[in-house]
């Protein structure tokens, strides 16, 4: 089954190409258009910008993605979470494909997206049939969640964020750093030449039971020590944003590593998969790799690209619901900003 995924949620336009086989998939084509130098210069996505830069980029994506080859399968688009008009215009063209093709539409969750980034690695494929009940790590600009996986679209939410995502975190973070956007990339950088233990920054609900993060505080803690240091009359050098960074970081890190593990080990999974921008963070790649190879637990990781947005994610996921029939009439797709994990659960187990 030859499946093309268009993905528009936010500032990437992506479309992809990928071969689904007794449960494999393999990448024939991946397009990305990134639009973050354009949304650079306002600090942050402008949503207007996004859904008209969208415009411009999404036949062109989709036209190098389909390389001129035979028509696909299967269309598989981002519906939601996400905003509202960039996801109207990836919808808009796969429910116009899908009408003129006369080839079926499934609705993907962005999310759900990101969980089967860990379908596209080779190293995972010869192991695909053996990590259920498997615990999946999200963790994006928008989102942060502890989810267990029983089963292809079975899952259960074990916990979220109570206010900030961590990718909003580290996004926030920066822009009170002034290290620009996106934050992620940036405060890792900068963290490069830094002291992670310099600055002690809380570990929001570290020690308290169940499964719940919360990172707005950590950047108040952030910009107190900020402005402590500025009553002081000392001064904020290149060496203390380096140090704050590095600090801001671990506590982001040391948070997600150490929950993921004890739920890990609580639920008895025999796997831990990872998703989302965040997980492009090399500190965190590296805290899991270390806990879990502690434990024993086999941990996969997708690449650093997909692990940021992309639509190859959103194929693999559309694939694996295609299989399962469940397709939406191209008459009745609909795109939504708020679409939990918790809701695509039709079969929590
Ligand atoms: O998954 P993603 O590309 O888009 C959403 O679905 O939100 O995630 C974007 C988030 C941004 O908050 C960005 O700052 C963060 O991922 N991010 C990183 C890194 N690269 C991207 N955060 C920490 N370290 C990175 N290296
Ligand atoms: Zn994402």
């Amino acid at each position: 089954m030859l499946v093309l995924g268009i993905e528009s949620s936010c500032d990437e336009t992506a479309a992809a190409l990928v071969e689904f086989r007794h449960g494999k998939i393999s990448v024939i084509s991946d397009v990305v258009a990134s639009q973050i130098a354009i949304h650079r210069k306002f600090g942050g996505v402008v949503p207007e910008v996004a859904a008209r830069t969208h415009m411009e980029h999404i036949l062109p994506v989709i036209e190098r993605a389909l390389g001129g080859r035979r028509r696909p399968d299967v269309i598989a688009v981002t519906a939601g979470p996400g905003l509202i008009t960039s996801l109207l215009v990836g919808a808009q063209t796969a429910q116009t494909l899908s009408y003129l093709w006369g080839k079926p539409l499934v609705a993907v969750n962005h999310i759900e997206g990101h969980v089967y980034a860990n379908w596209i690695a080779s190293s995972f494929k010869l192991q695909a049939l053996r990590i259920f009940p498997a615990l999946v790590l999200i963790v994006s600009g928008g989102h942060t969640e502890l989810v267990l996986m029983k089963g292809h679209g079975r899952y259960r939410l074990l916990g979220a964020t109570r206010d900030d995502a961590a990718g909003e975190a580290f996004d926030k973070g920066a822009k009170l750093l002034s290290l620009g956007y996106p934050g992620g990339p940036a405060i890792a950088k900068t963290a490069e030449r830094g002291d992670p233990s310099a600055f002690p920054f809380p570990r929001p609900m570290l020690s308290e039971p169940g499964y719940e993060f919360s990172f707005s505080g950590l950047k108040t803690a952030l910009l107190y020590a900020m402005m402590n240091r500025k009553k002081s009359g000392a001064k904020i050098t290149g060496k203390i944003i380096s140090d704050l960074s590095a600090s801001y970081q671990a506590a982001i890190v040391d948070v997600l590593a150490a929950k993921t593990l004890r739920a890990a080990d609580e639920h008895r999974v025999k796997a831990v998969l990872c998703g989302g921008g965040v997980m492009a963070n090399t500190e965190l790649r590296s805290a899991l790799q270390k806990k879990l190879s502690q434990k024993r637990i086999p941990l996969h990781i997708p690449s650093i690209a997909l692990c940021t947005d992309n639509a190859v994610m959103i194929a693999a996921a559309g694939a694996f619901k295609a299989a399962r029939k469940e397709y939406t009439d191209w008459r009745k797709i609909e795109v939504r900003s708020r679409w939990e994990m918790a809701q695509i659960v039709k079969r929590e187990t």
